[in-house]
């Protein structure tokens, strides 16, 4: 009899453990990947202060990170460089110390908003811009100076653009990611396409957007540090 007692109380522990286990597996599974979890947690640590909440970004203060433009043509080399590195000569400061797999996390966590196929391995592999810098140079001061600053100096000049005239980013972005970003522009920001039936201020074709880029590349502040 007292065997049987403790046989039946030993089987209900095992039904509770068992139901213990499926229970624990499935809230595993219904979570978030760890480290979409840690990277939300360093996001709110060391980037919420500029790039927002949900990285919706804020006009003179940083750009979007959750833009699912952005996120469908940056590669995540350029998201990571751009973290460890940071960008020189704006408030966007090189975050190293987070580690790469902090930085991944992060990435991974930015990731988690993306709404758009990905189109970033394409984009990345289109050919360097071809054209006249000089043409480049009349459209920038024309129709991008006004958010951009006269030599794309971003914020620094007053305006609502980055800082695309300068290293930091000219450096890490390819002639494909600032082709396309020209092209598709970003929702919900100022930046409008310049390309086609929903373009803004100006419908550019391939070659004047070729233009600009040449003449971007041209500037001062990044030629120092490719020669
Ligand atoms: C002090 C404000 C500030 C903080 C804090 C900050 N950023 Fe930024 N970030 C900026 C600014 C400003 C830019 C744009 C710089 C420019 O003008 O080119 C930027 C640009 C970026 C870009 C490039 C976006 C693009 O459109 O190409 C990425 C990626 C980025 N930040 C990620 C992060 C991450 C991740 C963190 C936290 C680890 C972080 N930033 C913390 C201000 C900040
Ligand atoms: C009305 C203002 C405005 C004009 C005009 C404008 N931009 Fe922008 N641009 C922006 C803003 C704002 C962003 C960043 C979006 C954000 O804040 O999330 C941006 C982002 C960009 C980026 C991405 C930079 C990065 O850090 O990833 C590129 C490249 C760019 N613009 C190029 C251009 C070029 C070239 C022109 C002219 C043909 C132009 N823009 C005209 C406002 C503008």
């Amino acid at each position: 009899m007292q065997a049987r007692r403790l046989f039946q109380r030993i089987n209900h522990l095992t039904l509770f453990i068992a139901l213990l286990g499926v229970s624990f597996s499935a809230t595993v599974f219904a979570a978030e990947s760890p480290s979409i979890t840690t990277g939300k947690q360093l996001y709110e640590e060391h980037c919420i202060f500029c790039h927002q909440e949900n990285g919706i970004g804020q006009v003179g203060i940083a750009p979007s990170l959750t833009n699912k433009e952005l996120l469908s043509i940056a590669t995540d080399k350029f998201l990571i460089d751009t973290i460890r590195d940071g960008q020189d000569g704006t408030s966007m400061a090189a975050f190293s110390m987070l580690g790469s797999s902090g930085i991944q996390a992060i990435v991974a966590y930015l990731r988690s908003f993306e709404k758009l196929p990905s189109r970033a391995a394409e984009v990345d592999r289109q050919p360097d811009a071809f054209g006249d810098p000089r043409l480049g140079q009349q459209w920038y001061e024309q129709i991008c100076s006004t958010c951009h600053g006269m030599a794309g100096e971003g914020y620094a000049a007053g305006g609502s653009g980055t800082a695309i005239g300068k290293r930091g980013f000219l450096s890490k972005a390819s002639d494909g990611f600032i082709r396309e970003t020209i092209r598709i522009g970003r929702s919900n920001t100022a930046m409008y396409g310049f390309q086609g039936p929903t373009a803004g201020l100006a419908d550019l074709d391939d070659r004047e957007i070729d233009d600009i880029i040449v003449y971007l590349r041209s500037l001062p502040t990044y030629q120092a540090t490719v020669e």
